[in-house]
């Protein structure tokens, strides 16, 4: 169902206020029209500096003089004005923090209640006071679908027949990646991209519709474009997560879709600290050639209430518009820690938020690939766990002697040593219990000392280092333990591991 039904549906069976999400006035407004026009309706809106247009005629009484500020007096006129009318109140969001707006909304609300007429209120993010929740009815104004805009790509295209200089023509495939670049754009958007394109590159480029993309995720400030820079083979040991990974390689094209697979949902890594967890999660996008962005959990929780939800809405809204693609919430218990256990010092923002975040995971259909990462299992609440929420969990256990082997090989070699010249076995014995970043300290800690004599890295400086580091396991034995016995009855492991 688009958001113009839902409207129409909601405006039909008599719900007082509707509040639309959404950037796009034009597109609202426009859908809002015919609306009312199919039902017989008259449409005003109403802005703080257009006033009310057209102009309501009342039911009662001649106009008394007013003199109230610009919102309350429309709402006044509301209140007052004639059967089959929709208003539609542009920008109102910033009024509805003053008592009076509210008081005034519930007023309404239960007057306009089983009357043919509708209040919309509309604006580009949800903030709505909780004493207004039940009253208000919330309609997000999806963006641009396809059909829209193959639309306004023939427009467009149109437009500028009688030019020379631009070339418009288009393989069917050509037409459809555009399309499906320009997806999460708004209609103004998507205009001002093609015709950005045409002027640039004489052409539709698909890379100019990406780069407005990327400006978009700057802007939402919640999420961070990442770009891949790790290769699986950057990343030690995991074989069984790394298979799992493999085997899922091409699961988002269009042909596995024919062959009946669907999308994958998402994995949860679970592990000691400094054991490759974000690692192994940058390393994915880059195998499935696929975006990756970044969720700052902690920056969805905004300091208004109400804020934090509208957050995660945009950021699941501008990561779906970017799908197929990779989300990664790194450090997950961190924001959500506490959201079920009764908590109540946000005054359930958490909760709330965090009820929002399941229900998505729950029931996306959008090719978004969540890959989410904690380590202290015992802050996650639950209900995250619960199956149908991730494909899998996956617990990443401090390397064993193969993967510590495995772990030196890829740093000597990432900072361009000869592997042969040093002994893995016995550095990977003389490791026990440290993990992935740990052995990486351990080769820079032995770099350091190399440089300082004023001579190339010896297995020797390697083993010298080893021995001083002190694990963290080893300090932490008892909580790694407790980890270990929790993660041995709930999760995956991400490597067969033949003992230390
Ligand atoms: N399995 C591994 N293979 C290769 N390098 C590793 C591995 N594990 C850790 N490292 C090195 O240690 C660094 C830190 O690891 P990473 O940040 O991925 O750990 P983490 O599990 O996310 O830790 P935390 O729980 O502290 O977030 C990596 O960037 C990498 O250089
Ligand atoms: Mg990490």
């Amino acid at each position: 169902m688009t958001a113009a039904q839902e409207i129409d549906i909601l405006i039909r069976a008599k719900y007082p206020i509707l509040y639309i999400v959404s950037w796009e006035e034009r597109r609202v407004e426009d859908a809002l029209q015919a609306v009312c026009k199919n039902l017989n309706r008259t449409l005003h809106t109403w802005s703080i500096t257009q006033g009310m247009k057209p102009p309501t005629t009342r039911t009662s009484g001649p106009a008394k003089p007013m003199s109230l500020p610009g919102e309350l007096e429309a709402l006044a006129q509301i209140h007052e004005s004639a059967d089959f009318t929709v208003f539609l109140l542009k920008d109102f969001h910033p009024y509805m923090r003053d008592n009076r707006v509210v008081r005034l909304l519930r007023d309404l609300a239960l007057r306009l209640r089983g009357k043919a007429q509708t209040l919309v209120i509309m604006g580009p993010s949800l903030s709505l006071p909780t004493d207004l929740e039940k009253d208000i009815t919330v309609v997000d104004f999806e963006l641009p679908i396809a059909v829209d805009i193959n639309k306004k790509l023939d427009e467009v295209i149109e437009a500028v027949k009688d030019n020379p200089n631009v070339d418009t023509t288009m393989k069917p495939m050509q037409r459809e990646i555009i399309v499906k670049s320009a997806q999460g754009l708004t209609m103004d958007e998507i205009e001002s991209v093609f015709a950005r394109s045409l002027v640039e590159k004489k052409a539709f480029d698909v890379d100019v519709v990406l780069e407005e993309k990327k400006q978009i995720i700057r802007k939402s400030g919640l999420l961070e474009y990442y770009p891949a820079e790790h290769k699986l083979s950057d990343v030690g040991g995991m074989e069984l997560l790394k298979g799992w990974l493999e085997k899922r390689t091409n699961s988002f094209s269009d042909k596995a879709k024919k062959f009946g697979i669907p999308s994958p949902k998402g994995v949860l890594i679970l592990g000691v600290q400094g054991c490759g967890k974000s690692l192994i999660a940058k390393a994915i996008s880059a195998h499935w050639n696929l975006p990756m962005l970044k969720l700052d959990v902690g920056r969805i929780f905004g300091s208004l209430v109400g804020q934090s939800e509208e957050n995660i809405r945009k950021a699941i809204k501008v990561a779906e518009s970017v799908a197929p693609c990779i989300l990664w919430a790194d450090e997950i218990e961190k924001g959500f820690a506490g959201a079920s256990g009764g908590a109540v010092s946000d005054s359930g923002t958490t909760a709330r938020v965090f009820a929002t975040f399941l229900t998505w995971m729950q029931e996306k259909t959008s090719p978004v690939f969540l890959i989410a990462t904690a380590n202290n299992v015992s802050q996650l609440p639950p209900e995250m766990l619960r199956k149908g929420r991730f494909d899998e969990i996956f617990f990443v256990d401090l390397p064993d002697k193969e993967e510590r082997k495995q772990i030196f090989s890829i740093h000597l070699k990432k900072r361009g040593r000869d592997v042969k010249k040093f002994k893995l076995t016995e550095l990977a014995d003389l490791t026990i219990g440290f993990s992935g970043a740990e052995i990486e300290q351990v080769i820079v800690g032995a770099l350091f000392v190399a440089f300082d004599d004023g001579r190339e890295l010896t297995h020797k400086d390697v083993v010298d280092e080893a021995k001083v580091v002190v694990p963290l396991s080893r300090m932490m034995e008892e909580d790694i333990a407790e980890i270990r016995d929790w993660a041995k009855l709930r999760t995956r492991p991400a490597s067969v591991h033949d003992g230390d």
